[in-house]
């Protein structure tokens, strides 16, 4: 039988140098949803998905990611995470790149050539990957992912920088892998996006100030934004 939950967090504190990123985080992740982890930076969203990979050192909390705690070898290959940062090589082009991270998943050509056409880089294919602009260079990463067909995506801001109609295609793309009974957690610091989202995780300061649909947000709040929304809810929280 499916889980339920395919990330399960409970109280989970974080400390990085002396900061307490995370004091007491429980939360869960739905699977076959698309989750939003929205937040403004600083909030915490990097260090709760580096804490779900199993890469975050934690003070205290248990976590559990698909059938194990996070971070287990059972897990590597059903679990993919789409850093922040650049995760491929700007000295091979983006199709050499994509050969060699297929190459690792086990997996073949056709699956390189879908991934390009869904994160829109198949005019691109032969360019090198350091040449390309910043939101190019992130959809490269994406595309690594993607061809491993892991249960689980994280993706750590994946659609920032991206021009909107891209960026649309891309919330397109998280809601036909859910539609799959994949598992997708996204994070973004900008608000809007929420909208896209089967379900929204609002962070202010290592701490949730709403877990609830986007409708749920606008009639929680009286505000259609979901930008407005967030400022009358972390009123509230500091109220
Ligand atoms: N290596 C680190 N050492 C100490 N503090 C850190 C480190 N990395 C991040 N932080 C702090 O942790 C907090 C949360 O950071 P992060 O999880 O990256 O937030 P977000 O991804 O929402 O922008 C921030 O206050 C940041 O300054
Ligand atoms: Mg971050």
């Amino acid at each position: 039988m499916l889980n339920i939950n395919a990330v399960e967090v409970d109280d989970l504190v974080v400390i990085r140098g002396k900061n307490v990123v995370l004091p007491g985080l429980t939360t869960d992740v739905k699977t076959g949803s698309v989750t939003g982890l929205l937040g403004p930076s600083g909030c915490g969203k990097t260090t709760l998905i580096r804490a779900i990979v199993g890469i975050q050192i934690i003070k205290s909390g248990r976590i559990t990611v698909l059938d194990g705690p996070a971070g287990t070898a059972v897990n590597r290959s059903r679990v993919g995470y789409v850093t922040q940062g650049n995760s491929v090589y700007p000295d091979l082009t983006v199709r050499q790149n994509l050969a060699y991270f297929a190459a690792l998943a086990g997996s073949d050509s056709s699956a390189i050539t879908e991934a390009l056409g869904n994160v829109g880089l198949t005019s691109d294919a032969d360019s090198l990957t350091g040449n390309l602009s910043g939101g190019q260079w992130t959809r490269v990463s994406l595309a690594a992912s993607l061809l491993a067909d892991p249960d689980l995506h994280l993706l750590d801001e994946p659609t920032v920088g991206l021009d909107p109609v891209l960026r649309r295609d891309l919330w397109q793309l998280f809601a036909a892998l859910a539609a799959d009974g994949k598992t997708l957690l996204v994070s973004s610091h900008v608000m809007d996006e929420a909208a896209r989202c089967d379900r929204v995780l609002l962070m202010r300061e290592g701490k949730l100030v709403a877990d609830a649909t986007p409708d749920e947000l606008r009639a929680q709040t009286g505000e259609d934004d979901l930008e407005k929304a967030f400022l009358v809810l972390a009123e509230r929280q500091m109220a």
